[in-house]
């Protein structure tokens, strides 16, 4: 605890307060008054609690109703709802990677990807960040015995910037290997659909599994692993985060069927959060504040210092703003960041303040002249 406190480390927990600017809920879905409608409907259908494993007395209709529906809109064969998409990640990573084969990484990929890696029995080769020449050369290097998988995610979660999924497709498809990607910051942001920069990038062909969290623009909670019949019955059959704990509540999946529909008929919500990315990203670039290589919904403000992002945090809280400070382990030592995340209930007003609030917070630490 020591250490933590003396290394600007420590963390409280705080619940919402101020104008939203750090949560996932991109489309508004968390408060949407069908979805909300949808769950209560359920919950008076079905009860609170599933009471068991999908494979015991757990699994209900809507669960089903939901991955089809899922797979439908993702394009995909099959699809499998998990309790939530660090369940989702350790899944697909200790179920498909055995001994013997590569995952090749990146090294800024989730968490909860990192521990499914470390959960399983494969051989794992960290990359630097979309370096796709690093790519060809662990591919290369990897060539004999068993299986190689390359694990991105589609969208960074805390540089907002997008893999190179076309490159990846093509690498992935000569060398025989399988591309893994977690869209959990894409999916209900990207493509015609709203499925995801997958269905962006026009690359689905060459995508073994996705990883698709619900509790994100979805708005509710879980994910969804989508990908080929055989895959998605062999998960059932052998996933331990999907046998060895009680399936969601029923409510759950009646919401998210909900929320799929308000994806597919109100695409300007999507088409919303991409213009108020820009007006935020290109007012922060015209004040001199850098934010990455990224032109997305989730907009990082590198500052490096521990207690300096702190301070800044606090004090866009003091103005109302709800952004949160990131530090290391979810980002690399050194390189402490507010994640600005875009929702569709931002107005132009509100990024103008929030934009001469951050320059004053920056000035105020000295991060700026
Ligand atoms: C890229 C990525 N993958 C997976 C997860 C985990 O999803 P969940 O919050 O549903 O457990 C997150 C959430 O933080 C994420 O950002």
């Amino acid at each position: 605890m020591r250490s933590l406190e003396e290394n600007g480390l420590r963390r409280a927990l705080h619940p919402p307060a101020g104008i939203d600017l750090s949560s996932n809920d991109y489309l508004g879905l968390a408060d949407h008054p069908r979805i909300k409608a949808a769950m209560a409907a359920a919950v008076e259908r079905e009860g609170a609690g599933s009471t068991g494993s999908r494979l015991l007395r757990g699994d209900r209709d809507s669960f089903g109703l939901l991955e089809r529906r899922f797979a439908q809109f993702k394009g995909t064969e099959r699809a499998l709802y998990f309790s939530s998409g660090y369940l989702a990640n350790i899944a697909v990573m200790t179920t498909f990677a055995e001994a013997g084969d590569v995952v090749i990484s990146d090294q800024a990929n989730h968490a909860s990807l990192i521990d499914g890696m470390r959960l399983s029995s494969a051989t794992r080769e960290i990359v630097a960040h979309n370096d796709v020449s690093a790519v060809r050369r662990a591919l290369e290097a990897s060539g004999a015995g068993g299986e190689r998988f390359l694990v991105v995610e589609s969208l960074f979660s805390m540089d907002g910037d997008e893999a190179p999924l076309t490159e990846y497709a093509e690498l992935c498809r000569q060398a025989g290997a399988h591309v893994i990607v977690d869209e959990a910051h894409a999916v209900g942001i990207y493509g015609a659909r709203g499925s995801g920069l997958i269905e962006e990038r026009g690359v689905a062909e060459d995508v073994f599994l996705s990883i698709n969290t619900a509790g994100k623009a979805l708005g509710v909670s879980g994910a969804f692993v989508a990908g080929p019949a055989w895959a998605i019955e062999y998960l059932i059959q052998r996933a331990r985060p999907f046998i060895f704990s009680t399936a969601p509540p029923p409510s759950v999946a009646s919401a998210l069927y909900a929320s799929l529909t308000v994806v597919e008929h109100e695409p300007e919500r999507r088409e919303r959060v991409r213009e108020l990315a820009a007006t935020l990203r290109r007012r922060l670039s015209g004040a001199g504040i850098p934010t990455g290589n990224g032109s997305s919904h989730i907009v990082p403000v590198l500052i490096g210092d521990n207690d300096a992002t702190v301070t800044v945090a606090a004090l866009l809280q003091r103005d109302g703003f709800d952004v949160r400070a990131i530090r290391p382990p979810t980002v690399a030592p050194g390189t402490s960041r507010l994640r600005v995340s875009v929702n569709v209930h931002l107005t132009a007003e509100v990024i103008e303040r929030f934009a001469l609030s951050l320059t004053s917070a920056l000035t105020r630490v000295g991060v700026r002249a």
